[in-house]
């Protein structure tokens, strides 16, 4: 006999009636939400399951996976509303679908019906036979299809209708997961005062993974709809960044993105468990009896059990375990007769091609181990496919010696914490995965390569052996942690850090020259008899291009300038890094004045001469220049720009991680060279620049800048070198910063098409 599981039974239909009168069920899901500002979860599942028997009659479940057991706790005690997929399989008739809708709405659930072949090609197709694969790095199994990709697209469309239909201002839209990674854009459009967030539950892949999908970009861009996108690890942050940073050309800050001009955070938020609950329950008689009975059970007496439990899944590594054990058992015959594999695979996805041929795959294993070594009074493997309550699965996880989690990747991994819990001052070895996000946080766990059958067999030794006190000495620093950052904690701080973000952008809107600003701008602008109007070019009244010589000034510009110099009360100057000869082909013929290469040439008049500021010698460039050009030839994309007085390197069209470390190694090389010959090496927009020390545009800047006949003074920049001409800048000064990021500026702009209509403004006031 083996250990008894019992079926899995609805939880949640105690006292619910079976029929309900017809009613909407969106009314009745706001009925069951609170007031203002609320938290919306959306996820694909609901946090229960739905089943219409054949008399019409509807039960609820709850859901299985992580994503449930995690939000489930948040989502109970606030009552806030959960949006998803009614996933019930089938289409119903139009009094079922009501009945169906207000038996979720009674559990501030609101369900989304979808049509047989938009679920099969959004759900099984896209997310499951395409992101799941993909993300979990089985790009080889993964399918892509347009189809697929299309129903994707719709699915996300019909979120966004629910959201868009409960949701108001100032609530909270928390979406979650690989099946709704459009969702958070489409949500950004359609309620633009909400705040967004995403988190995925799932790994997310490195670039050259990630590359492979043909929807790479729609997907980043829909994440990046969300305020602060959330990951269980870091490296999975890493990868995401990588992707901005290639597929949408975003540079981060330490996690921090500017998204035409709205500040975007990635961050990590290790998930955890609802850890009491476990320990709880774990610690009650009712399952410390059960937990008696199923180590005196006739098939188990005098055996250790090991434990596996985990949706069937071709991620979670069943058949390679189950390779494993069988090496196990045949060079350890010691231990035949003495252990028990409890192997319990829930179904998942049984519409999905691959989910049916690991069932047939793992059956077969699980027939050969037990058919090789079983005796009349033992057998290796208890088996079981099927759904686990909350109370079997823990008096299973109390009950076992070892629990082996061994996916092949896994987002995270609850099922390893929720052990841990149900041990809570007792011993039990984990033996644990390094390919799940929890093996971060569990390194006192037997951490194993699962795709090492021989490590894993000498994991499964060591478990078993293992002397009581080592397990308690390694469990304990685990469980303390798991009771710190549990569910609760993970929700919580998720939410704080979007309150953050939302704080952050209010400060950065502050700062945008709105409406107001922008007329107070104009007001002293036209009262003033002088003005001194400091523009940088690239990035400030043009926008970036990778190849710097096609960034030629547009008739429009042209016009805006030349209307603008042509006022007598007005001195407008172009403070540029360019050289002085694109300058003087593309703006000589204007009535501005001209300052190049940071401030080391200035040409005040059109067509005038060009004067060099300061005596500058060119002696050091040879030196210089060789390490630079050795730099070009190693680097793709990398070339090289020779000025009169500097030397500059630019990477726009490289990879960013290869131009980063080549930076560093510039770094590093030229220290010693530029040391003591009074040059500098400046960072710019996407370059590097070498050149005499004591060049700035601040200083250029000053002459106009510190000139008492101006009453009133514009500088408008978009990158490190114009801070100079900020800072240099008197308090009464019109400053802005074109594009996000931090600033001296006291103003900002969200990019060139913005600080072009503003001078357009200016010089119709001039004439
Ligand atoms: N679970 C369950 N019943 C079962 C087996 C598992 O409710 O029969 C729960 C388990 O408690 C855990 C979740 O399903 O909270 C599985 O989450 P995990 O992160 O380990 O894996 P996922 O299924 O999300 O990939
Ligand atoms: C993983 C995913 C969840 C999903 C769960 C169960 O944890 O990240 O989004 O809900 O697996 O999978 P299923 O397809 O049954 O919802």
């Amino acid at each position: 006999m083996s250990i008894v599981i019992p079926r899995e039974r609805p939880a949640s239909m105690r006292g619910a009636p079976a029929h309900q009168p017809e009613t909407s069920a969106q009314a009745r899901a706001l009925e069951c939400a609170p007031a203002p500002n609320r938290q919306i979860i959306v996820s694909n599942r609901l946090p229960y399951r739905v089943d219409v028997d054949g008399a019409g009659g509807i039960s609820l479940s709850r859901s299985t996976g992580g994503l449930a057991s995690a939000l489930g706790p948040l989502h109970e005690r606030s009552g806030n509303l959960w949006i998803g997929w009614a996933q019930d399989g089938e289409e119903h008739d139009a009094a079922t679908t009501v009945r169906i809708d207000t038996a979720l709405a009674e559990r501030a659930c609101m369900p989304i019906h979808l049509d047989e072949e938009d679920a099969a090609l959004y759900y099984e197709g896209f997310s499951n036979s395409t992101l799941w694969p993909l993300f979990h790095g089985f790009p080889q199994s993964t399918r892509f299809d347009q189809q697929a990709w299309e129903a994707y697209v719709r699915v996300n469309e019909r979120f966004c209708d629910a959201v868009a239909a409960v949701a108001r201002a100032g609530d909270t839209v928390w979406i979650q997961d690989y099946h709704l990674m459009l969702l958070p854009a489409l949500v950004r459009a359609a309620l633009p005062g909400t705040h967004v967030g995403f988190f995925l539950h799932v790994p997310f892949p490195d670039y050259e993974t990630f590359r492979m999908l043909p929807w790479r970009a729609e997907c980043v861009r829909g994440v990046l709809g969300a305020d602060l996108v959330g990951f269980h690890a870091y490296d999975y942050v890493r990868h995401f960044l990588s992707s901005c940073r290639r597929i949408a050309g975003l540079e981060n800050r330490t996690g921090t993105m500017c998204v035409e001009g709205r500040l975007v955070q990635a961050d990590a938020f290790p998930l955890g468990i609802d850890y009491e609950r476990f320990r709880r329950a774990a610690q009650e008689p009712a399952t410390q009896a059960a937990c008696a009975r199923l180590s005196e059970g006739p098939g188990h007496k005098g055996c250790k059990v090991m434990l596996s439990v985990e949706r069937l899944d071709y991620a979670k590594g069943v058949p390679e375990r189950l390779r494993a054990y069988r090496a196990f058992l045949s060079r350890h015959p010691e231990w035949r007769g003495r252990v028990v594999l409890v192997l319990v695979t829930v179904p998942s996805r049984e519409n999905v091609a691959s989910y049916q041929a690991l069932k047939g795959e793992i059956d077969e294993l699980v027939g050969l181990v037990n058919g090789e070594f079983a005796t009349l009074a033992w057998t290796p493997i208890d088996y079981y496919y099927r759904s686990l309550p909350f109370e079997s699965l823990v008096s299973l996880y109390a009950a076992s010696d070892v629990m082996l989690v061994t996916p092949l990747r896994d987002g995270m991994n609850l099922v390893c914490k929720e052990y841990l819990a149900c041990h809570d001052g007792r011993g039990g070895v984990l033996v644990l995965s390094e390919m799940a996000g929890a093996a971060c946080e569990l390194q006192e766990a037997l951490v194993v390569n699962p795709f090492d059958q021989e490590g894993l067999v000498r994991a499964m030794e060591r478990a078993l052996s293992m002397p009581e006190r080592e397990q308690r000495r390694r469990n304990a620093p685990m469980q303390r942690r798991l009771a710190r950052c549990t569910s609760q904690k993970w929700a919580r701080e998720f939410l704080d850090a979007l309150g953050a973000v939302k704080a952050r952008q209010d400060a950065q809107r502050a700062r945008l020259l709105g409406p107001a600003a922008a007329d107070r701008l104009a007001e002293a602008f036209g009262a003033a008899r002088r003005r001194a109007i400091l523009l940088d070019y690239d990035g400030t009244l043009m926008p970036f291009r990778d190849d710097p010589a096609q960034v030629r000034p547009d008739a429009a510009l042209v016009d805006t300038l030349r209307r603008l110099g042509a006022c007598a009360a007005n001195a407008v100057v172009v403070v540029s890094g360019r050289g002085r000869d694109t300058l003087e082909e593309w703006l000589g013929s204007l009535p501005v004045c001209l300052v190049a290469e940071h401030g080391a040439w200035v040409c005040d008049r059109p067509q005038g001469t060009w004067r060099l500021q300061e005596p500058m010698a060119a002696d050091w460039k040879d030196g210089v220049r060789e390490v630079l050009d050795g730099f070009v030839d190693r680097t793709p994309g990398a070339f090289l720009e020779e000025k009169d007085c500097s030397l500059v390197w630019h990477y726009r069209a490289c990879s960013p991680e290869v131009a980063e470390r080549r930076i560093v190694e510039i770094k590093g090389m030229l220290a010693e060279t530029l040391e003591g010959r009074g040059l500098a090496l400046m960072d710019g927009n996407k370059v590097i620049e070498v050149k005499p020390r004591g060049i700035d545009k601040g200083r250029a800047a000053s002459r106009w800048l510190s000139d008492p006949s101006f009453d009133f003074l514009l500088a408008a920049g978009d990158d490190r070198t114009d801070e100079d001409v900020f800072e240099a800048a008197p308090q009464g000064a019109w400053t802005i910063h074109v594009g996000g990021g931090p600033t001296a500026a006291r103003y900002a702009l969200e990019g060139p098409a913005e600080m072009r209509a503003l001078l357009h403004t200016l010089a119709s006031l001039s004439s």
